[in-house]
């Protein structure tokens, strides 16, 4: 009865919208397009998406699959959403309303309205493109006018369909201290899923990347391929499914995993965006569009100046007091860093953080180790001119702490259920706002005491087990999503206040790596591996969806087999940073470093802010080579590591890419250990970047050691 003259108006909507046919709507960007069109039935279709295509062409589009697939009707396959009505029907049928297009400066954005004619629901898709670098977004909002809460067991950001003769995904898994391993495989019929469960420190497992190849693998330069990731530092899914016909659909969105979500009469429910970009030229281009987006849009300060600094947890761990520190601000200096940064092990009193048992929470420093607080080091760090940072784990707990006494209903566990540990800690509720005031106030407090904190290390060693969250009470699946958001919170009032400061964004290793997080972090940790030769294949992996001034990279004694110059080339890739004791260094050693520091401050401009190449792949070859060029083409900088040693190895010249084939270009070998020379046959030549690109250099590594060399290759 109540619902008759909602249906009817919703059915009087209908006839009136078949009447006018709604012209596609088109999301574009410089080389790529979505056409989306409405169906005779007021559905909203993908009709096309890939290279950019011209108007008669658009126009003559017809046909595809449902842009937001819902659930319960006569769809059959992965929805993009699932709710159940409060009467317990458990459809949904979402026609098209209306759509806006805005810009604001570069960024275009387009709403699409969709109602259900039957229940009082709407989904709006907002997509936003970056035109120049080629990147789209895609989220869900999602709202509803029922008398009480319905129920979402899905809501998904967005889908992507294809239509090709196969589908080539890649993807990067990995664990503590071998992150980002990349594998690239055809998908079969059925539902390939990449995801995660883990609730915090969630890439633990699973990179929370993808590149989709279509119709053949692609590789650097050739191939068509979409990359795609989820801006969401919580659970995460990707789900591929390949149908009966081999039509491809793509969901991305929150893991649903035991996270059914009560949505209340009028509340909104965004989803994360989810980004990709399109390539027509392999990964590589799919590659430097990210970086470019990455660094233009969704980094904290992506187009500013990185510090060098030396951090002290591989140098001392726990194990350390203020005199100590101060010797390594000595050493800090003779490198020539810019910063200090404290780990681990500073603060807790009535239960000191000597090692990994204790201390967790309790963030006031600890007086034994630091008798003079954190201003005095603060204060000794800047008379050697060197900035002063610090670690924390805001989000996180030891059970031998003050925290824990005080609130134990602060933290995430289940009520009748002994604990269940990581790293000897628990996960504190930040759903509860009195946690989310607590973190706030640590790091404020910090802040505020010592304002020239120049900054912070925010890591986050465990993922949730045992997860119940008192706050929550009998929302308990809300606790995935609602903590992620909570952390969000927390973050944007720590950014309202302190918009600029630097911090790094560290998961006990590379656990936590998201464009989610890092519109509010300067840079990731992206593993606790140092060891060069593994970093190599870290970096590189980490390379294909983050640019390089977001990547810290620090030299350290893991990889005692390897050169200080292997080490030091490897970090120059990211970040450059150090963690390492220095007392054994040789007086060449320290010349060496504080040249290559500024050696990395003056070519850094090219690394961090340059387009990447990546030209000789470490997983196909015993060498991996990768350059970066500035945006004039002028100046580009080349590395190359020599991984494996061996007999067999043949290596062909490397073609340089991204250069001007008009342009004269010397090549010089730089960063070189004192006393040796360059005996590259390549060094000091010159040559046209028509050459370089379709010539390229004989640089080939000769010898049997692991070896590197840094080439800068300026215009004259
Ligand atoms: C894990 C991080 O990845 C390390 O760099 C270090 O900060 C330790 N945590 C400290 O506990």
């Amino acid at each position: 009865m109540i619902r008759f003259p909602a249906l009817a108006l919703a059915v009087l909507t209908c006839i009136q919208l078949q009447a006018q046919r709604i012209a596609p709507i088109l999301i574009e960007t410089k080389n790529a397009c979505m056409v989306l069109t409405v169906s005779g039935n007021q559905r909203v279709l993908q009709s096309y998406f890939g290279k950019k295509i011209d108007r008669p062409s658009i126009e003559k589009i017809s046909g595809g699959r449902e842009a937001y697939l819902t659930a319960g009707m006569e769809n059959q396959f992965e929805p993009a959403i699932r709710m159940v009505h409060n009467d317990g029907n458990p459809s949904l049928d979402l026609r098209y309303v209306s759509h806006n297009t805005r810009q604001d400066g570069k960024v275009i954005t387009t709403d699409i309205l969709m109602k259900d004619p039957v229940y009082p629901v709407e989904v709006t898709l907002h997509y936003t493109t970056w035109p120049e670098e080629d990147v789209f977004s895609c989220q869900a909002i999602i709202r509803h006018q029922e008398k009480k809460p319905v129920m979402l067991t899905q809501y998904a950001s967005g889908m992507l369909h294809f239509n090709a003769d196969q589908y080539w995904l890649t993807q990067f898994h990995g664990d503590w201290a071998r992150e980002v391993n990349m594998v690239e495989e055809p998908l079969t019929h059925g539902i390939k899923s990449l995801e995660s469960k883990l609730g915090t420190r969630t890439n633990f497992y699973q990179t929370q990347f993808y590149f989709l190849s279509l119709n053949r693998p692609s590789d650097e330069n050739t191939g068509e391929t979409i990359a795609g990731t989820l801006n969401w530092t919580g659970n995460f899914q990707f789900t591929f499914e390949v149908d009966q016909r081999n039509a491809l659909r793509v969901r991305s969105g929150i893991n649903p995993y035991a996270s059914e979500y009560y949505l209340a009469p009028n509340e909104t429910f965004t989803t994360p965006e989810m980004v990709f970009t399109w390539s027509g030229q392999g990964k590589g281009q799919a590659s430097r569009n990210l970086h470019r987006w990455a660094r233009n849009y969704a980094v904290l300060n992506g187009k500013e100046d990185r510090m060098v600094l030396l951090n002290n947890w591989e140098a001392t761990y726990t194990k350390f007091d203020e005199n100590r520190l101060v010797e390594l601000f000595d050493e800090g200096k003779k490198l020539g860093v810019d910063l200090f940064l404290l780990d681990d092990g500073w603060f807790g009193n009535n239960h000191p953080r000597n090692d990994d048992k204790t201390g967790l929470g309790d963030w006031e420093p600890n007086k034994t180790k630091l008798p003079h607080g954190i201003g005095y080091l603060v204060e000794e760090s800047e008379k050697r001119g060197l900035h002063f940072g610090i670690w924390l784990e805001p989000e996180m707990v030891n059970p031998k702490s003050d925290l824990y006494k005080a609130h134990p209903d602060w933290i995430l566990k289940l009520p009748n259920r002994e604990e269940n540990y990581g790293r000897n800690q628990l996960v504190l509720d930040l759903t509860n706002p009195r946690v989310q005031d607590f973190v706030f106030k640590t790091v404020d407090d910090l802040l505020t005491q010592n304002p020239r904190l120049a900054y912070i290390k925010w890591d986050c060693n465990r993922s949730m087990t045992n997860a119940y969250s008192p706050f929550l009470k009998e929302k308990q699946s809300h606790l995935y999503i609602e903590y992620t958001r909570s952390l969000y919170k927390v973050l944007e009032r720590i950014r309202t206040k302190y918009p600029k400061l630097p911090i790094m964004l560290c998961a006990g290793g590379g656990g936590r790596a998201d464009y989610g997080a890092m519109k509010y972090f300067t840079e990731f940790w992206p593993s606790d591996n140092t060891d060069g030769l593994e970093r190599v294949f870290i970096q590189w992996g980490y390379s294909y969806f983050f640019p390089a001034n977001t990547i810290s990279a620090h030299v350290t004694s893991m990889g005692k087999n390897q050169t200080l110059k292997f080490r030091t080339d490897v970090a120059m890739m990211g970040r450059l940073g150090y963690d390492i004791r220095t007392n054994n260094f040789t007086p060449q050693d320290i010349e060496f470093t504080n040249n290559a520091i500024k050696t990395y401050k003056r070519i850094s401009p090219v690394i961090q802010q340059g387009d990447q190449f990546r030209l000789v792949s470490p997983y196909e070859e015993d060498r991996a080579v990768l350059m970066y060029v500035n945006e004039q083409k002028t100046s580009s900088i080349l590395f190359q590591y020599f991984t494996t040693p061996r007999r067999k190895n043949i290596f062909t010249n490397v073609r340089l890419q991204g250069l001007d084939p008009g342009k004269t270009y010397r090549i010089r070998e730089i960063n070189l250990y004192p006393g040796t020379k360059s005996n590259n046959p390549e060094n000091d030549k010159q040559y046209t970047g028509e050459y370089l690109m379709s010539i390229g250099l004989n640089i080939a590594p000769r010898g049997f050691a692991v070896t590197s060399n840094v080439f800068e290759i300026i215009a004259e």
